[in-house]
């Protein structure tokens, strides 16, 4: 098995290009399932969860042609409307497959979707959201069957939660339809709002995207497209965690800092400097750094749950106590046992972290969780002294391109064993 063999202790430095955001991708192919023509994507990052897609996309009897961050697709020959059960196991994101094949066939069998073990993550909203847009669901509990039982005409849906892969779900299912529908309590995540610019310039009408009330006004199709996927913010986030916890000092190029507000205020707090352009963003690390009173995960534009774990691996480092609330996850924890072994000093509470900031950390050998439980022990291994070996790092890659080779142009001593 694959493992990252890290010694910490070197401040990083230099210029670091960021790629395109798996979570804008993973909607966006699913739907290409939609384009009567050709979808090329750029900036589309390689990872085993994007690679996951397009074998999707394939079982579905699409053709699809990867040349590095461009893919091609054409949908044309759509054969198929289920997804088998091994395919829809590599991740979360293929349940949004479910509303793009259900828009294309009007019918769709899936599986329960895999991804991170952040805790139990249903899909109740998706498929109550499914069903008020007039499909049928039936739910064996191993195998759910959506069918088309009624014409979408003028739909009012209210999500309980501004769930993202719910939003992305109503807007694929309904923005090829004869109706009008409007979504309220949607998730305003910039993700979304990728997925919204995509179906328009294909000739869609989602407006609204970004605000927590979206309305989908159905077209009769949608045309061939050309599509650059935004920056990856929570990629970048932890290259500025990086920069945090060596001391250093990073230039972030093809970045996003408006999409990044909640998270650069953090990383203010804790006496990093940091200036930005409409595309770059430079972070510059102060040791210590000073602790956060509290911080809490919360819905976008707010702090994202996703840079939760990388802001507490450089905490562990910071001067004093500070205290992480996780509001969306129920179980979003399992890496603070990891970074414990490096001897950082953090107690959960439920959803409470408290983080004991210590002066040293000791390498250890550590195990990914999940995907920012990984990064998180990444970075904290980067900080600490001597050699640290982290496996199970398939979780890593499923988010992160070339994750070594970038850290190693920064002079972080990492290789992959
Ligand atoms: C997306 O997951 C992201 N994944 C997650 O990123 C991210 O953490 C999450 O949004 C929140 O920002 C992708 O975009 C592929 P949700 P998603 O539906 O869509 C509950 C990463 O590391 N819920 O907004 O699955 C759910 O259990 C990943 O890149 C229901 O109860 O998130 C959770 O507590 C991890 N019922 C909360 O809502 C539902 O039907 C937020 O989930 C759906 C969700």
């Amino acid at each position: 098995m694959s493992k990252y063999v890290i010694t910490g202790g070197n401040r990083l430095n230099g210029e670091v290009n960021i790629q395109g955001a798996k979570n804008s991708a993973l909607p966006i192919l699913a739907a290409a399932l939609l384009i009567n023509g050709t979808t090329v994507l750029h900036n589309c990052p390689n990872l085993s969860d994007t690679r996951a897609a397009l074998e999707i996309l394939k079982a579905l009897g699409c053709s699809c042609v990867q040349n590095e961050n461009d893919i091609y697709i054409n949908s044309s020959s759509l054969s198929c409307s289920k997804i088998p059960a091994d395919l829809m196991l590599k991740m979360r994101s293929s349940v949004v497959f479910l509303g793009a094949i259900l828009s294309r066939c009007s019918v769709a069998t899936i599986t329960a979707p895999g991804g991170c073990e952040l805790g139990p993550r249903p899909i109740d909203l998706h498929l109550k959201a499914i069903k008020e847009l007039g499909f049928s669901v039936c739910d064996t509990g191993e195998i759910i069957t959506c069918k088309r039982e009624s014409p979408i005409k003028n739909v009012e849906i209210s999500l309980d939660f501004p769930s993202v892969g719910a939003t992305e779900n109503v807007i694929l299912a309904s923005c090829v339809s004869g109706g009008r529908v409007s979504l309220c309590n949607a998730a305003k995540e910039p993700e979304i709002v990728d997925l919204a610019n995509f179906i328009n310039k294909a000739g869609g009408r989602v407006q609204g995207a970004g605000t927590d009330q979206i309305e989908i006004i159905g077209v009769k199709r949608l045309y061939s497209v050309e599509h650059t996927v935004i920056p990856d913010r929570i990629v970048a986030a932890t290259f500025m965690s990086a920069a945090a916890v060596t001391g250093g000092e990073i230039f972030l190029k093809n970045v996003c800092p408006n999409h990044l507000i909640a998270v650069m205020a953090a990383f203010r707090e804790m006496g990093c400097n940091i200036k930005w352009t409409e595309n770059s963003l430079l972070i510059k690390a102060e040791s210590p750094l000073k602790r956060i009173k509290t911080l809490r995960s919360t819905v976008y534009s707010g702090f994202p749950t996703d840079a939760g774990p990388l802001l507490v691996a450089s905490l562990i480092k910071a001067q004093g106590t500070s205290v992480f609330i996780e509001n969306i996850f129920e179980n979003r924890f399992n890496y603070i046992g990891e970074l414990r072994r490096l001897s950082a000093d953090i107690k959960v509470f439920g959803k409470v972290a408290v983080i004991e900031g210590v002066k040293t950390l000791n390498g250890a050998n550590l195990s990914c969780t999940d995907l920012r439980g990984g990064a998180a022990a990444v970075i904290a291994a980067l900080g600490a002294n001597g050699q640290s070996k982290i496996d199970n790092i398939f979780h890593i890659e499923r988010g992160y391109e070339a994750l070594p080779e970038t850290l190693g142009n920064l002079s972080a001593i990492i290789k992959k064993e």
